[in-house]
């Protein structure tokens, strides 16, 4: 099969590092890649989002499968494309067309979604402009925090929790006033939610299901979780909390209605489904849909699938996604994310990485590198994230300080925390 994988982060590192290890994969190609990928196939120089020139590319490297990364072709409709496209159709999109990548792109459609279908998530209302008044009424329904989100999508800055509610109609009129362009022409403002959180990663094909393994993402750049969100600093899986209890709740009460939901709505879903979970008390809901895998989540979800990905990609692609078989490794994966200083905030690219060749039992999963004259730089605020296995999370961990220690780049920064918060656990 020659393979068309887009995008050029951590989580697509990790997808790249698992399909090349497929038996199926002739040629590979990743779009645009980073200094990481290259080592599986050859990065080309494309942005994942110019589809004619996705087309050019797909029909003259007579592509069979496109994988796709990150969110934004998804919500911008290339599985769409690919599909009204003659000479594109019966090329595989794993990924969701337009209308399923609203459960991500819309935030008030995957409030409407979970309603509809009954899925437990937090109280809800969305406002516009015109409604700001009633906007300000339901706030006062509310207790602190307040949890208000863009509808669209807003590169994860979206979400904003003000602790009071003269910040919260603060916040709530800078929003619908453009905070975040036409992402925060409509707001939803919903109940705050106590609990602790997790993700959970579906694989679709549209008429059935397989759950992938769980992790837990660590997104505050601070140690014991303080100061501004990232991306995500790091990533266990499995996670602790999440047990055989509260995995069938999650089955029974969330994944199987939005399977199901998806196909009452005429969306045939194929690709990842990652669901944002809390548990409040012993129960799940969901705090968000995405259309995609998380990141850095991929990097410790893919190492702990010992199947062959792309026969489940092709499962996806003919719906047969129930004859194939899942099969987890048992032991933990833990990742470690080295970032640039100063992220999330301002930081420089192009400082030269050292000591990668001396990383010792963990996989450095580049996310923000690139090449230049030879060397490898850094290109990004989150800059390799160190995935590590062991018998138990503390194994992992170990291991992956330890080789973060040994990658070498100016204003380096990671978090030293990563897990502790789950070594003693007791529900
Ligand atoms: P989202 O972009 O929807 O994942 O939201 C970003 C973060 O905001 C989540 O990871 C949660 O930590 C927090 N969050 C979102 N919604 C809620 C909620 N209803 N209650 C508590 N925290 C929330
Ligand atoms: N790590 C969170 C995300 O990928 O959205």
């Amino acid at each position: 099969m020659n393979v068309l994988l887009l995008g050029s982060g951590g989580r697509e590192h990790a997808l790249a590092w698992k399909m090349a290890q497929s038996e199926k994969l002739e040629s590979f190609f990743i779009a645009p890649g980073n200094a990481g990928t290259s080592d599986y196939g050859e990065n080309v120089n494309l942005s994942p989002t110019d589809f004619p020139a996705v087309k050019k590319f797909v029909l003259e490297n007579k592509i069979n499968m496109v994988v796709v990364g990150p969110e934004d072709p998804l919500v911008k409709g290339i599985h769409d494309f690919f599909l009204k496209d003659n000479e594109l159709k019966n090329v595989p999109v794993i990924g969701p067309d337009a209308k399923g990548a609203q459960l991500e792109g819309s935030k008030d459609f995957s409030k409407q979604f979970m309603m509809k279908y009954n899925i437990p998530t937090a109280r809800y209302q969305t406002f516009t402009q015109e409604t700001i008044s009633n906007a300000f009424s339901f706030l006062e329904t509310l207790s602190p925090p307040y949890v208000l989100k863009a509808d669209g999508l807003a590169a994860g800055k979206g979400v904003v929790i003000p602790n009071t509610i003269e910040e919260a109609k603060r916040e709530l009129e800078d929003m619908l006033g453009g905070k975040f362009g036409a992402s925060s022409a409509k707001v939803v403002i919903e109940e705050f939610l106590k609990g602790i959180e997790c993700s959970v990663f579906v694989l679709s094909d549209g008429k059935s299901y397989k759950i992938l393994p769980e992790a837990k993402d660590y997104k505050r750049i601070g140690e014991g979780d303080t100061g501004l969100n990232t991306g995500g600093m790091g990533a266990i899986s499995p996670v602790p909390f999440a047990d055989a209890a509260f995995m069938k709740k999650v089955e029974e009460q969330i994944i199987i209605p939005t399977v199901e939901g998806l196909k009452k709505e005429n969306i045939v879903y194929k690709g990842f489904i990652f669901i944002g979970l809390i548990k409040v008390g012993n129960d799940p809901f969901v705090i968000e849909y995405n259309c995609r895998m998380g990141d850095p989540e991929t990097e410790v979800v893919m190492p702990r699938i010992k199947s062959d990905i792309l026969d489940l990609f092709e499962g996806i692609a003919t719906q047969t996604l129930d004859k194939k078989k899942l099969e987890v490794d048992e032991r933990t994966a833990v990742t470690v994310m080295l970032v640039a200083g100063g992220y999330p905030g301002d930081y420089k690219k192009g400082h030269i990485i050292t000591g990668l060749e001396s990383v010792m039992d963990s996989i450095s999963f580049h996310a923000g590198t690139t090449e230049k004259n030879e060397q490898i730089v850094t290109n990004g605020g989150r800059v390799i994230a160190v995935t590590s296995y062991g018998k138990t999370m503390q194994e992992a961990l170990n291991k992956s300080f330890e080789n973060a220690e040994k990658i070498k780049y100016e204003g380096k920064y990671y978090r030293k925390d990563i897990g502790s918060d789950l070594k003693n656990w007791k529900p």
